[in-house]
């Protein structure tokens, strides 16, 4: 397919973006003339066979939604989309993203979501991720992190937190019972050192906990019968 400017401009302006280029069966790099749209906030191009990497014009767009997900995407994460501090949404899940995940994502003030899973990242999460104020939602499965697995302890506003299969040795962090307001916390596959169950209880949204093959030891504490939203454990 020929992606350029007056094809994208075209079906902009006579289309509905959000449901016109995801799987779609898109091949080649990613147009680096999206950024010469100026108004462009939303782009999903989720499910297709495009390659390359994200082009670093489109570091001055003002993306609040960016979903690549399902793709073939290579190479680094670009440091340059630390510089798309509109972007609200992040998932570059599903592609052949390797090495480590850059600081610069530390800039993403606005970032809720952020999903990186099934790529294959090495190395630690910077602690710049742990300071991003608006973080709800963070996916990290599927990588091949090393070293021990970070608490996010800091970041306060977690609602779902994904980390199965990711390459991180255990224990499961204390700090992970700071996080008051997890819905959803999936952890698995840890190597090494074990823990205790985690201190959760008084996480009473909670409606989805998984805690597979972390080498937990002892008793489950019964605190977690005040989780009475919970669906799975
Ligand atoms: C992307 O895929 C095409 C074939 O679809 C190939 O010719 C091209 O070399 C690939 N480019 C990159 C950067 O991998
Ligand atoms: C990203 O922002 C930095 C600092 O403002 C700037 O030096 C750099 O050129 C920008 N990168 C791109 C690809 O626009
Ligand atoms: C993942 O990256 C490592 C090096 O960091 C490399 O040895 C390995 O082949 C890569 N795996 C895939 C599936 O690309
Ligand atoms: C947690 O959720 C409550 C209720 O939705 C909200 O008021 C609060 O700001 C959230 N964050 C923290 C850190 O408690
Ligand atoms: C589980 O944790 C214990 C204690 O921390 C440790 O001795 C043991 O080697 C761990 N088991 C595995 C399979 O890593």
């Amino acid at each position: 397919m020929l992606f350029n400017y007056y094809f994208f401009s075209y079906i902009l302006f006579f289309l509905n973006l959000q449901r016109i280029l995801k799987g779609q069966d898109l091949s080649g790099v990613l147009p680096a003339s999206v950024a010469k749209l100026p108004y462009i906030i939303f782009l999903d191009l989720w499910a297709n066979y495009l390659n390359g990497t994200i082009p670093k014009e489109w570091a001055s767009t003002k993306l609040e939604v960016l979903s690549v997900g399902i793709n073939r995407l290579s190479g680094p994460i670009p440091e340059y989309l630390g510089n798309i501090t509109s972007l609200i949404y992040l998932t570059l899940e599903n592609n052949m993203f390797s090495g480590e995940v850059p600081a610069s994502l530390g800039k993403l003030a606005n970032l809720v979501t952020l999903v990186l899973n099934t790529n294959n990242l090495t190395g630690s999460i910077p602690a710049e991720l742990s300071h991003l104020p608006k973080l709800k939602h963070i996916r990290l499965s599927s990588n091949n992190f090393v070293g021990k697995l970070p608490s996010f302890s800091s970041l306060t506003n977690l609602q779902i937190l994904e980390i199965q299969g990711s390459g991180f040795e255990g224990p499961i962090p204390s700090g992970i019972s700071l996080l008051k307001n997890l819905t959803e916390l999936r952890i698995s596959d840890l190597n090494g050192e074990g823990s205790d169950f985690p201190q959760l209880g008084h996480m009473t949204e909670m409606t989805r906990l998984m805690l597979r093959s972390c080498n937990i030891s002892g008793k489950i504490p019964t605190d977690i019968l005040q989780m009475s939203h919970l669906q799975i454990l």
